[in-house]
């Protein structure tokens, strides 16, 4: 019988050097996709799939996740007196979780930061969801990849197809035979390969669910050329003592680690939104008309 998962790691530790500066004093999965902090967009997902227990890895500067998955009732006070019901719901919405906070004292990569959750998950499988990756699907991403863990109780991760020019900035896998469709067997796990030696299209995403086997594995894994302890290359380790299977993921994913990213997260959430969808699609009619004209002049 496999052990059920009910515990989620997410790491938000990291520097943020793409989204400097605005990256120096706030952390980046604060940052809004237009109401919203990405990280709640997270904690939602793990509520949504079933998840009780979170541990958040926090460093320097994050302080404003902790006060955001605070409760706040003073404020909460106020809306109540004025009956603002539909907002005290959305800062509500993840009140009912366990969420914990733990400290990376440097960020020494994905694979340290992992690490650092060890006491907390202790010998249990466990969802590593990233901070700054928000996924959307009819079934969460998290759900899916603990309903494949369930049937085969092995690790296994989410992974999508990306253009082939954007291969090195993944980890990328060398599938071999699809077992079932959507769930591969995987010869390799490759960090960041250049696309001339990338065995696949298939990146992995932020999600990863994992065997406690790993920390095994992260605790002697060495820090790669730029000093970070990679999740991947001990996850591609765990691969030779365990089966890792990849799945893959069809529903969207938007990586709001990037500026240009970001933005267009923003844009196609704000085309979702009840209340500015109809005004922002004007203002992008008008805007692209407007640069249509500029170009033919
Ligand atoms: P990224 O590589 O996207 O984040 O890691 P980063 O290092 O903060 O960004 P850049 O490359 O400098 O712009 C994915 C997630 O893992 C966390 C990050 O906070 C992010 O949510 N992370 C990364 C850690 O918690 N600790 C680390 O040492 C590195």
């Amino acid at each position: 019988m496999v052990k059920k998962v009910t515990k989620a790691v997410i790491p938000a530790a990291g520097l943020g050097t793409r989204f400097l500066p605005e990256t120096k004093a706030l952390p980046k999965e604060m940052l809004p996709i237009v109401d919203t902090p990405t990280i709640q967009f997270i904690v939602e997902e793990a509520k949504q799939s079933g998840i009780k227990d979170i541990v958040i890895v926090i460093g320097k500067g994050k302080r404003s996740i902790e006060d955001h998955f605070d409760s706040n009732p003073e404020l909460e006070m106020n809306l109540e007196q004025k009956q603002k019901n539909d907002i005290l719901e959305t800062i509500r919405k993840t009140n009912d979780m366990n969420i914990y906070f733990i400290r990376q004292s440097h960020p020494r990569g994905l694979g340290d930061a992992v690490y650092t959750a060890r006491s907390f998950i202790g010998n249990e499988p466990f969802v590593v969801m990233l901070g700054d990756d928000v996924m959307q699907d009819k079934v969460p991403l998290t759900k899916q990849l603990m309903d494949s863990y369930h049937k085969t109780g092995a690790s296994t991760l989410a992974v999508k197809k990306v253009p082939h020019k954007d291969i090195s900035k993944y980890g990328v896998i060398d599938p071999s035979e699809e077992v079932v469709p959507g769930l591969y067997n995987v010869k390799k796990f490759v960090e960041k390969p250049s696309p001339e030696k990338a065995p696949s299209d298939l990146a992995i995403i932020g999600r990863y669910l994992l065997t406690p086997e790993i920390f095994g594995i992260l605790e002697q894994t060495k820090p790669d050329k730029s000093g970070e302890i990679q999740l991947t290359s001990a996850i591609d380790a765990l691969n030779q003592t365990q089966r890792v299977f990849a799945h893959e993921f069809k529903g969207e994913r938007f990586d709001t680690g990037n500026k240009l990213s970001w933005l267009k997260t923003n844009i196609i959430f704000g085309l979702r939104h009840d209340e500015i969808a109809d005004g922002l699609r004007d203002y992008i009619v008008d805007l692209a008309d407007q640069i249509q004209k500029k170009a033919k002049k």
